[in-house]
């Protein structure tokens, strides 16, 4: 599939999460043209985003920051936006996903994880918008999933995090279309990454990852996992102009799994 690479031609985009799907959004939007700052609380991940990208000739800068410090969100934004002159495009795709049923799981570990994957799309949100409304608008895309629709056993946290994400982004974009920023949010079915290497290894611990990935796609109608890439075109086309009557909405990507009963 040809990349228009002219498409976000003198846009900033700022991404968080430096693997997987935040890793391949950054690269497609990169790929497109734009300037992209990636964020990661992982150094190691930074690192290998930032020299792919400029293997491919890409401008890709990849920071370090924990997006659930409220200090060090502010701080990234504004050296980001400082050295890329402004910022249009905001992916929220950092996240972590704990296990657990609301017994199992410790204060802590549902503290971290809202803080993370609720507090830090409203972290970055707060810090971003501003800087998005001296640009004269923008647009905002946040990773949420099935998950906030209908979700496996034991993963309370999480999905109670991916519902409020679809909540949060309708709020969002209620709030700021009046500053021309529209706010999405996506929700993929299983997708071949880290996090979903993580969930392998924690359902079937006994099974090699491509034996769990295969079962996991046998779930799915399409009858495979996703892959970072797929969802990456997904979200340059909310992000680009083609995308452009689009706002306060939740756009499925998931190979069919939310369509399924049970049954059949
Ligand atoms: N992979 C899937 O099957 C799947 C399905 C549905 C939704 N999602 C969502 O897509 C998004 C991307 O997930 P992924 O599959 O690429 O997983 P991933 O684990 O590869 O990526 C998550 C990234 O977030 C980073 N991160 C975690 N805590 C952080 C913090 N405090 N500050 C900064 N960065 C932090 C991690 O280092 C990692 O790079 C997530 O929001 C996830 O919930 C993934």
């Amino acid at each position: 599939m040809a990349i228009d690479t002219n498409e976000f031609a003198g846009k900033a985009a700022l991404v968080t999460g430096t693997t997987g799907i935040g890793r391949a959004i950054a690269l497609r939007l990169a790929a497109g043209g734009a300037q992209v700052t990636a964020l990661g609380i992982d150094e190691a991940a930074n690192r290998e985003l930032a020299s792919t990208a400029k293997d491919q000739r890409l401008t890709v800068v990849a920071e370090r920051c924990d997006i659930a410090e409220p200090q060090a969100v502010e701080s990234a934004v504004e050296r980001a936006a400082q050295r890329m002159g402004g910022i249009d495009i905001l992916v929220n795709a950092a996240a972590i996903h704990p296990f657990g049923n609301v017994v199992e799981t410790e204060p802590e570990i549902w503290n971290r994880c809202m803080a993370i994957n609720v507090g830090g799309v409203y972290l970055m949100a707060r810090a971003v918008i501003p800087v998005m409304r001296k640009r004269g608008g923008g647009c905002i895309l946040n990773l949420a999933s099935v998950q906030g629709y209908a979700c496996q056993k034991g993963v309370a946290a999480y999905a109670a995090s991916k519902g409020a994400i679809h909540s949060l982004t309708r709020a969002l974009a209620l709030d700021h279309a009046p500053d021309r920023i529209r706010v999405n949010s996506i929700s993929p079915g299983s997708v071949r990454t880290p996090m979903l290497a993580t969930s392998a290894a924690h359902f079937s611990p006994e099974m090699p990852e491509d034996e769990v990935f295969a079962r996991f796609g046998a779930a799915h109608p399409l009858g495979r996992i996703g892959a970072p890439e797929e969802i990456a075109e997904l979200a340059a086309f909310l992000a680009s102009e083609r995308g452009g009557f689009c706002t306060g909405s939740d756009f499925v990507a998931d190979g069919g799994l939310l369509a399924r009963l049970g049954v059949s």
